[in-house]
């Protein structure tokens, strides 16, 4: 079987082709550089891109596997959740090729791609297990039961910021560049955690879920801290002021991932999204032998095509090869 996986839900137009069980074509068309110049994705902008990438992204894939669009099977493309316009780049490219060629099609979770694709990874990994997207939209932590949506339960997510959008913000007050994420992750391996105390979020428990987190405490206290030295002259703290905001930022994750396979007594735990290729997230959770993490190569945390093709044909197996109608539509927020 041939799968098609479209990814435009945000910045990255992102193309797979998988066939059997061997992906034959793999771009990411990014966008990074158009949004550095705003500090962050700007929705307009990453719409328009995408109208610009998508048919040249997609012929590109097909000659890269050497394949022509009849020998597909099935187009899986993200429909949910993600930028408005982004998503409907995707969907009505997607869609419309599927139609064109008499194909079947199916809609996919962008959040559970993000967490499945480590099926693909680890043929070891059973259902269930805690699936964490850790992005720079969301900061989710799941209990996976199976393929469909009706086997996943959302066990907590951040009441506030992402953690990605919370790297990135952090780095835009420190005049770093976009995406911030990876700029932190290096300058913290170099400084000292202890040397600024961040504080972790108290969450009222009776309004907040046992499993939900919070960042935008965090990214306050790390942002004022910028303005002090704004005041009194910046000097050489950079680096220990990244590993303190670093330090907090993944206590707090893996502090709620322990709680979850603590109460619900699993140990198998995939992290996905752009914050899944921290160095330091990514020791931590290989350190913690009470608990089996099933890592995902580092090309496959951020947005990739892979993970819908891989996600979508699954899918479509779960669902009794039922394909999609064309009245399927995307959504923003799931
Ligand atoms: O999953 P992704 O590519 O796109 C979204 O769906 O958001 O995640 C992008 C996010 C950005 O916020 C970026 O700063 C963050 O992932 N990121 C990282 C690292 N690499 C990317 N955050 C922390 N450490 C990293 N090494
Ligand atoms: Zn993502």
């Amino acid at each position: 079987m041939i799968v098609l996986g479209i990814e435009t839900s945000c910045d990255e137009c992102a193309v797979a082709i998988l066939d059997g069980d061997s992906f034959v074509a793999r771009i990411v068309a990014s966008q990074v550089k158009d949004h550095q110049v705003y500090g962050g994705v700007a929705p307009e902008v990453a719409s328009r891109l995408h109208i610009e990438q998508i048919s040249t992204t997609v012929d590109q894939a097909f000659k890269q596997a050497n394949l022509l669009p009849k020998d597909i099977d099935l187009v899986a493309y993200t429909n949910r959740p993600g930028l408005m316009g982004s998503l409907l780049v995707g969907a009505t490219f997607a869609k419309n090729f599927a139609w064109a060629l008499k194909k079947p099609f199916v809609a996919v979770n962008h959040l559970l791609a993000h967490i499945l694709v480590a099926r693909y990874v680890h043929k070891n990994l059973q259902f269930p297990f805690l699936g964490i997207v850790a992005s720079g939209g969301h900061t989710t932590l799941m209990l996976i039961r199976g393929y469909k949506e009706d086997d996943v339960q959302i066990l907590g997510a951040t009441m506030d910021d992402a953690i990605g959008e919370c790297y990135d913000k952090v780095a835009k007050a420190y005049g770093l560049n976009y995406p911030g994420g990876p700029e932190v992750d290096h300058l913290a391996k170099q400084g000292a955690s202890k040397a600024f105390n961040f504080p972790q979020p108290k969450l009222n428990r009776r309004f907040a879920g046992q499993y939900d987190l919070s960042y935008s405490g965090l990214k306050n206290a790390v942002i004022n801290q910028r303005h002090q030295f704004r005041r009194e002259g910046f000097d050489d703290s950079l680096v220990n002021i990244m590993a303190g905001f670093q330090y907090a930022a993944i206590e707090q994750l893996i502090r709620t991932i322990d709680r979850a396979a603590h109460d619900f007594k699993i140990n198998q735990v995939v992290i996905g999204g752009g914050v899944a290729a921290n160095s330091y997230l990514r020791q931590c959770m290989k350190e913690k032998s009470h608990l089996n993490f099933f890592d995902l190569p580092l090309s496959l945390c951020g947005d990739n095509g892979e993970m819908i093709a891989y996600y979508g044909k699954e899918l479509y197996f779960a669902q009794d090869k039922q394909g999609d109608s064309l009245t399927v539509g995307v959504m923003p927020r799931v």
